[in-house]
């Protein structure tokens, strides 16, 4: 039976039907005709600031995993589903590699794209597709051989010694115009072959950029060099135009090599997005979030945080620039979160290393209005990239993080409505376990501290006789929470204690906290928590608690 045998058939009441017949004509001028296959197209967008990855007509929050580098193939699917599943991931960042869809030119194979989509689908987990071309880690790696073996068609990057890197440059018509052409069958394919939008963003290149190379300096590239630099960019970043070196001084090379690897990317993306406009976004390689470093010594001309301006300008087709996390230190992580997080751009962490350590961190992430968070490297493929991640990937390593994600996947769209509407906040566990006080608005505060017991403060005299909590090695705690109306939040998080205070001295109370859990979207009621449940704090322990609390003054 149809909707609309469905609407003669039940009793409605007049008004009400033209309503929902008019929303039907509208949904169907908007997204075609309403069938089965209609699904609406991911997106990613942005009011006042604040960002939503729409998935279905609402927003979504990625509990990502990324697969490792050689995963891709229907072989290697069976020991990555059982991964995802065990982390309660909800979606699978996974490569597609110009090398195995385009062996001999001209010629396209998307069958593990095919198994991949109907895999993801049986599973009810969806796919982010990482495209390998010209640029993997910086090298051609992934592209065919019929690419990287010819170097006077596809040439390399020439440092400032005169050394040839392994490194395609940006500055060749016929690589971008190679990289583009498969690239754009990709998206041409998935527009047939994934017409529910399993596949919800795609990620065109793997860390773009170049080590031991600012920039190319070949007689090609030299000479556009010491040409102007083009308006759009000295328009975007409020400069007198003139040459490189005249308008960015000694941050000329990188500059230059960023705008080109962006305006070479963002062709890329913008020819793939008239196939299939899926939300498109660059993973970086970092650079010292806090200090000046030789961009000699890292992926030179990819999206760190000094060329993020450089590349909006570059790659408008681009909707997120995102960054890729290894570093330990939680006030390193911050600082990169802070600087990616911008009302220009959607903060996503598509890769962040998969030891334990890191998993607390998408509490930082979601704090800073993040959309999506995914470590790296976690399947049964049998790898594992320490020292950067994990020392081993095995059912522990997994829990690592599918504590949080158990806990995050039943509220993660009321999360990301939340995120995008309303107003949220959160932290991980700082590498020196203090406790932290966040700003909510004018008129609340929340501290978060951890190893507390749920009763009593480890400040208190009478405490003194008390054991400690046992020593973790790992900090592994965070909390979130959100604005619900002025005096009222959902919070939820892993052992830490939440205490509310007043940011203006005002008397006050923690009037009602309503335990509870997300159904199909619903919130349901549980049970009040009250007495020694909220006598010192709100006490987030290993269990999945999500909590409602209104605030007031007496
Ligand atoms: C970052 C890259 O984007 C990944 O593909 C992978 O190579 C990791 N580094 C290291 O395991």
């Amino acid at each position: 039976m149809g909707t609309h045998d469905k609407a003669r058939s039940a009793k409605v009441r007049p008004l009400a039907l033209v309503a929902a017949l008019l929303a039907a004509s509208a949904l169907a001028g908007a997204f075609g005709p309403a069938t089965a296959h209609a699904a609406e197209l991911p997106k990613l967008v942005a009011k006042d600031g604040r960002h939503a990855l729409m998935v279905d007509g609402a927003p979504f929050l990625m509990l990502g995993v990324q697969a490792n580098n050689a995963a891709n193939y229907p072989s290697q699917l069976p020991k990555v589903w059982p991964a995802v599943k065990a982390m309660h991931a909800n979606t699978l960042e996974i490569p597609v590699a110009w090398e195995q869809v385009e062996p001999v030119e001209g010629q396209f194979d998307f069958s593990f794209v095919d198994v991949l989509i109907k895999q993801a689908r049986d599973n009810d987990v969806k796919l982010v597709l990482l495209w390998f071309g010209t640029w993997k880690n910086n090298g051609p790696q992934y592209a065919p051989e019929w690419v990287k073996l010819d170097d006077k068609r596809f040439p390399r990057v020439i440092n400032a010694k005169g050394e040839v890197k392994n490194s395609l440059s940006p500055m060749f018509r016929s690589t971008l115009e190679a990289d583009k052409k498969a690239f754009v069958a990709l998206m041409r394919h998935l527009k047939t072959a994934d017409p529910d939008h399993t596949v919800i963003m795609v990620q065109p290149e793997n860390e773009v950029g170049t080590y031991s190379a600012v920039r190319d300096f070949s007689p090609t590239a030299q000479k556009v060099f010491n040409g102007p630099v083009p308006a759009d960019l000295v328009k975007a970043l409020g400069k007198r135009p003139g040459t490189w070196s005249q308008v960015f001084g000694k941050d000329a090379d990188e500059f230059f090599h960023a705008w080109h690897i962006g305006r070479f990317v963002d062709e890329i993306a913008a020819a793939g997005k008239r196939e299939l406009a899926l939300p498109m976004y660059v993973n970086a390689a970092l650079r010292d979030p806090f200090n000046d470093q030789d961009p000699f010594t890292y992926s030179s001309g990819g999206p760190t945080w000094n060329v993020l301006d450089v590349w909006k300008a570059a790659a408008p087709s681009i909707d997120a620039l995102a960054p890729d996390i290894y570093m330990r230190e939680s006030a390193n992580v911050r600082k990169t979160l802070e600087q990616y997080a911008r009302p220009d751009n959607a903060l996503f962490v598509p890769e962040i290393g998969s030891d334990k350590g890191y998993a607390r961190h998408v509490y930082d992430v979601l704090g800073h209005q993040g959309i999506g968070f995914a470590p790296f490297g976690l399947d049964y493929t049998g790898y594992s990239n320490y020292p950067l991640g994990a020392k081993q990937v095995d059912a522990q390593t997994l829990e690592n993080f599918g504590v949080h994600y158990r806990l995050l996947a039943p509220m993660a769209r009321e999360w990301a409505r939340l995120s995008f509407e309303s107003k949220v906040w959160g932290a991980g566990e700082a590498d020196d376990r203090k406790a932290e006080t966040l700003k909510l608005g004018e008129r609340w505060t929340a501290t978060l501290s951890y190893g507390e017991w749920q009763f009593g403060s480890i400040e208190a005299p009478w405490m003194s006789k008390a054991e400690k909590q046992p020593h973790r090695e790992v900090p592994d705690g965070g909390a979130l929470i959100a604005q619900l109306s002025p005096n009222e939040f959902l919070i939820t998080g892993y052992r830490a204690r939440v205490t509310f205070g007043s940011a203006r001295g005002e008397r006050f109370m923690v009037s009602r906290v309503e335990e509870g859990h997300f159904e199909n979207g619903k919130w349901v009621f549980d049970r009040l928590w009250n007495g020694d449940q909220v006598d010192y704090g709100l006490n987030l322990t290993t269990l999945p608690q999500v909590l409602k609390v209104k605030l007031a003054t007496y």
